[in-house]
């Protein structure tokens, strides 16, 4: 049974990977910004989760590093420990917009990369003080090659795959297991109103092959994923393809 802190799971695939959780018998708390999404979504994994689930809830805003310490000390006491955390909260916005938008652009970058670290930084010290456990944090395949719809977004992304995977290698050895998720397209919140590309995915099947690389120590997940195949392409295109390709 496995004691997990979710940063992200009121909405989208973080919802459905608490949902997976509660409902195998796994303990849950949600850490998240909003009292009354944090109690809606509380309420709706007790109603899910297996017999004798716990399910809690703790104040974290990925805007305000000093809430981050407090909200995983928090979180141990709610759950008698934790030993997964999984970090599925960010933002996104059309490249468009960011341009438009120095001041979003600037907190997004702030949020999807730098506090993003911060906060993994807290849950790596928490983990490690355990002697093991399981950081799972959401990429995205936009970090994996510079691209003009994604040049902001796919920045921080970049910037994040990067942090993780060197956090893997030093880690790993001492107990830490880390676990970095590339979505390609899903259907969630975050994505509605976008045209849908090929081979867009849902919420349910990226959680079910998270859940599973969580259990199996897997370092980088694509998912859906047929997108390993397609970034593997992407990233042996030379520049002067790409810019023909129109990426
Ligand atoms: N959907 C895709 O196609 C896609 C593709 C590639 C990568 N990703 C990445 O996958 C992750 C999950 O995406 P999603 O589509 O599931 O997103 P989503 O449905 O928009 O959910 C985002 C979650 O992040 C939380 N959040 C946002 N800002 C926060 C803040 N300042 N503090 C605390 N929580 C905050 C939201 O909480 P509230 O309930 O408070 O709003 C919500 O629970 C993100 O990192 C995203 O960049 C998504």
């Amino acid at each position: 049974m496995r004691r997990v802190a979710i940063l992200g799971g009121t909405r989208g695939m973080g919802r459905s990977i608490a949902r997976r959780f509660v409902e195998r018998g796994d303990w849950v708390v949600l850490l998240g910004r909003d009292e009354d999404e944090l109690g809606r979504s509380k309420a709706d994994l007790e109603a899910r989760g297996a017999p004798g689930v716990r399910v809690a809830t703790t104040r974290c805003d990925l805007e305000h590093p000093e809430s981050f310490r407090p909200a995983l000390e928090a979180a141990e006491q709610l759950l008698e420990g934790i030993d997964t955390v999984v970090v599925t909260a960010g933002l996104f916005a059309t490249q468009e917009k960011l341009e438009q938008d120095p001041v979003f652009a600037q907190k997004l970058l702030t949020v999807d990369f730098a506090n993003t670290v911060v906060f993994c930084e807290e849950a790596r010290k928490k983990l490690l003080l355990r002697g093991k456990g399981t950081l799972c944090v959401f990429s995205s395949v936009a970090g994996d090659r510079g691209r003009k719809p994604v040049v902001i977004y796919g920045a921080a992304k970049a910037g994040l795959s990067a942090y993780l995977e060197g956090l893997d290698h030093k880690y790993r050895s001492q107990g830490l297991v880390t676990v970095c998720v590339k979505p390609g397209f899903v259907h969630t919140g975050m994505t509605s109103g976008l045209p849908t590309p090929p081979f867009a995915g849902e919420p349910d099947d990226v959680a079910q092959a998270v859940i599973e690389a969580i259990d199996a120590g897997t370092p980088v997940v694509y998912a859906p994923a047929i997108w390993r195949a397609v970034m593997t392409a992407i990233k042996a295109m030379p520049r002067f393809v790409m810019r023909r390709a129109g990426f």
